[in-house]
Parts: structure tokens; sequence; C-alpha cells
């Protein structure tokens, strides 16, 4: 059971944060050019609110509506997109009064109720779903050259460092992909953890650079056909990519834009802001591949140096028994599909899952990432030496190129990592 004054905490947190983001915008920010690709925050910022209000309010303590009009203004899954420019939205003081009075009766609620676990569930809910908003706030900014958020704080020192050249053998074994039904909250396509075999691979000890992938734009990587998948190609063409969104080149050298600010390209930090299909080709022009969605989780939830034994510690025995099939102990597989009933419930609208991503995948939570995911968001390209082709992350389909904003999570990540009999990185 999740700690109630954890949670409320994280309410807090969550909301402090989507106030934070967009608390310098004049109105005319708020509201924004009508693209595809983005939200008018003045819309955005009350619908984490009003989803907030829907699930751990009217659906978790059984609350009446705040608002006679918070469904038909809020909800994404009835609101089409291009619409929410022209919504009689209430001004921008009244919906942050609304999102802090939703705040504080969700706190309240807690404090009254501590130990309904579905109450608990559906809060958690609701942060996550702020926490992916929160993302998208920074990378609307990011889109319209809004400046840096005054809560991005100062880069961490370890994107000023050195490369960190070779890679790492990762011996193989299995894996167990997915959520553990036991854990307090999971998402729908998370379920459930089932073993992975994953065959003997080496991958780039860090994130492709800055450097490492200007030299690829410098060598014709983009003009190359051949690097480049068909549908790759046809993006190229469609969007007329020369290089990635965010840079530029001039007499001194390749710059990238950070919000509303063109910077000299620092060699070592990795490069970030590149769609599926700009990695792609990359790895084609390096002679590498992407890993697949079980090589990439593996890598990532070993600490170096530390063995398998590390991630043990954190995760449930899962054992490659050299039979027909991997099997993991415990009897947890067995519940394959069997989910708790208010969870079955529970599912992100449309518009959540697809506009949050990579390579059409949604991403983890802002502030209260996993472990296997924080590599990802800082390295949308990993290189990969050897190996079987495999299945690619992207397979399941053309992923939309969608170009990535830099995160980094402002706590502890939870550690849910599961490996098995994969030995320690060298
Ligand atoms: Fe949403």
């Amino acid at each position: 059971m999740s700690d109630p004054t954890q949670l409320a905490q994280w309410v807090r947190d969550a909301r402090e944060r989507s106030l934070g983001l967009v608390a310098d915008l004049s109105p005319e920010q708020l509201k924004g050019p009508r693209l595809a690709i983005v939200n008018p925050l003045h819309w955005e910022i009350g619908h984490v609110a009003w989803f907030q209000e829907l699930w751990a309010l009217r659906q978790g303590r059984g609350e009446r509506p705040l608002r006679e009009d918070g469904d038909s203004l809020w909800d994404s899954g009835a609101v089409p997109h291009d619409t929410r420019w022209d919504l009689r939205l209430p001004s921008i003081e009244e919906t942050k009064a609304y999102m802090r009075e939703v705040r504080d009766r969700v706190v309240d609620g807690l404090a009254v109720d501590p130990k309904n676990r579905d109450l608990h569930y559906l809060v958690l809910y609701s942060v996550f779903h702020e926490d992916m908003h929160d993302e998208a706030f920074t990378y609307t900014r990011q889109t319209l050259g809004y400046p840096s958020p005054p809560t991005a704080g100062s880069a961490p020192s370890h994107l000023a460092a050195g490369p960190l050249a070779g890679d790492a053998e990762v011996p193989g074994g299995t894996f167990a992909l997915g959520a553990a039904p036991d854990e307090t909250f999971v998402f729908d396509n998370e379920k459930w953890a089932h073993p992975v075999g994953v065959a003997p691979f080496a991958i780039a000890r860090a994130p492709v650079t800055q450097e490492q992938f200007a030299a690829f734009v410098d060598g014709a990587g983009y003009a190359r056909r051949e690097l480049w998948s068909e549908a790759g190609w046809e993006w190229r063409i469609r969007v007329e990519a020369e290089h990635p969104v965010y840079w530029r080149h001039d007499a001194s050298g390749w710059q990238r834009r950070d919000f509303d600010r063109w910077v000299p390209l620092e060699p070592h930090r990795p490069i970030i802001h590149v769609s599926w299909h700009e990695a792609e080709a990359y790895c084609a022009w390096a002679g590498r591949r992407l890993p697949t969605e079980a090589e990439w989780e593996a890598a990532a939830s070993l600490a170096p140096g530390a063995g398998a034994q590390a991630a043990l510690s954190v995760g449930r025995r899962c054992t490659d028994v050299g039979a027909r099939e991997p099997r993991c102990t415990g009897g947890r597989l067995r519940r394959r599909g069997r989910a708790p009933r208010r969870r079955q419930r529970l599912r992100l609208p449309a518009d959540d899952r697809q506009r949050v991503g990579v390579g059409g995948r949604r991403l983890p939570a802002l502030s209260r990432l996993r472990p296997r995911h924080v590599p990802r968001l800082l390295s949308a390209v990993v290189r990969h030496a050897q190996g079987p082709p495999g299945r690619l992350l992207g397979d399941a389909g053309p992923p939309a190129p969608q170009h990535v904003a830099e995160l980094l999570p402002s706590r502890p990540p939870r550690r849910v990592g599961r490996v098995q009999d994969l030995p320690a990185l060298t």
C-alpha cells in the first residue's frame, strides 16, 4: 500500500511543477499557435486538474463535479484537439484556482481516508498523468521557442563530462519484461511481466553524443538514401530534414536551440530531439542498430559493476530452466492477464497514449521515473554492436517522428527492474 503522506506530497509536488511551468508565460503564450503537436497551455493546465478531479475525487471519493462545464471543456477524449483553442475557457487565474482547489481536496481526501487502496491507486494515476503533461508543458516551451522554464534549474554536471567510449558486453539470459501484479501501480500497457530470452549483445556504455551525431550529419548522413528505411526516407523528404530539428550551422559551427537561446553544440552532451527515423539512420551509418525493448531494459536495469545480484535484490526471481519456456518462480506469471478489478477500469485516454512517447510508445511519468526509463529519455539513440537482429523497438508500426524533450527526474526513481542471470556489465 502506498504511504498516504507521500502520496499527498506527490500531489502537491506535481501541481507545483505544473504551475511553475506556466507561471512566467503571458496570456498570448499560454494560448499559443494552433499546432497538431502541442496543446494550448491554458487548456492543458485545466485538463490535468480536471483529470485528477474525475478520477481521485469523483471516482475515488464519490464527490460531485466541482464545475458543471468541466467535462465539456477538459475531457481530452471528447474535445477534439484542434478545437481546444476556440473553447470559452475560464480565465487563467480562475483555472489556477480550480487547480489548487482540486489539489487541496485530494490531499484532504487522503487524510480522511488514508487506508483506501483504490483511492491511492487513483491518486497515483492522476499524479503520473500530470507528470506526463508536465513533460508536455516542457516540450511545448521548446517547440514554441519560449524561455527555459523557471523550474529547470542548472544542468547536471555529468552533461559536461567527457565521452565514455566503448561497449558493455551483456552475455544474455532471461529478463522479466513488464510489471508484476503486486506492484502498487501499473499502466495497462505494462501488464504483465513475462520472461523474455535475451541473446548475448554489446551496447554502448553511454548515449550517443552530439559530437558523434554531428559527424553523421557532416558525413552527408541525411543525403545518403541507403542509410534510411523506406518510411524514414519518406519522412525526411516530407519534412525536409537536413539535420536535427533544433540545430543550425553558422561560421562557428553547429548550434542547438535551447528553448529561446542558441548555444554552441556541446560535444559530449547526449543527442536529443531526434526522431526514430534519424536514430535508425544514424545507427546504419555507425554500423550499429537500435536495441530491442528487452535488450534495452535488461542493460538499463543493471548497475555497472554491481552484478546481477543487485538487480535481483529489487525484483522477482526469474529463471531460465532450459525447458520449453522460461518460468518465473513464485507463481506470479500464472496470474498473467488477470488484473485487479480496479485496474481494469483504468485506461489512459487515447489522446494521452498517443501524444507522449518515443517511437509511438508511451514514456513514463516525469518525476517518478523508473530506472529503466531514465536512460531512454537521455539517449534517444543507443548504439548496439552485436547480437541477433531481434525485434526492434519500432516494429509495432511506423512511429510518429516526434522529438524528445530533455527531462530529468526530480527525485530518486523507484526500482522495478528484474534481471535474473545477466552478469555485471563490463
Ligand atoms: Fe491528459
